[in-house]
């Protein structure tokens, strides 16, 4: 059974916006794209850059430090240099609650 940590409020995180959480040794990046919230790994595949520090273009997650393009959606390498597709976590909007499932 999946289990389910709270992150934020909602209304925290607005529409185009992206941040990171940690959870326990894991951060965590959360995005709000037009009304949906998204999770995956919040350190880059290719050399951990945070990835909180650089650009939400819709549903694309840009890498501040070489520009590697992920997929927030999916967590796939939309361009390198990254080569290994990031982790995505469920999440689920709970009265107003955003939260995020390890399993
Ligand atoms: S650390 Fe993200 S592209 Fe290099």
């Amino acid at each position: 059974m999946d289990s389910f940590i709270p992150l934020c409020k909602a209304d925290e995180l607005p529409i185009g916006e992206m941040k990171a959480f940690t959870v326990g040794n894991r951060r965590i990046l959360l995005a709000n794209v037009s009304g949906t919230y998204y999770a995956m790994d919040g350190e880059c595949t290719h050399e951990c850059g945070y990835l909180d520090e650089g650009d939400l273009e819709e549903d694309t997650v840009v890498c501040p430090i070489h520009f590697a393009r992920f997929s927030i959606i999916t967590g796939k390498v939309l361009e390198g240099p990254a080569e290994e597709d990031a982790v995505c976590y469920k999440v689920e909007v709970r009265n107003g609650t955003v939260f995020v499932s390890f399993k």
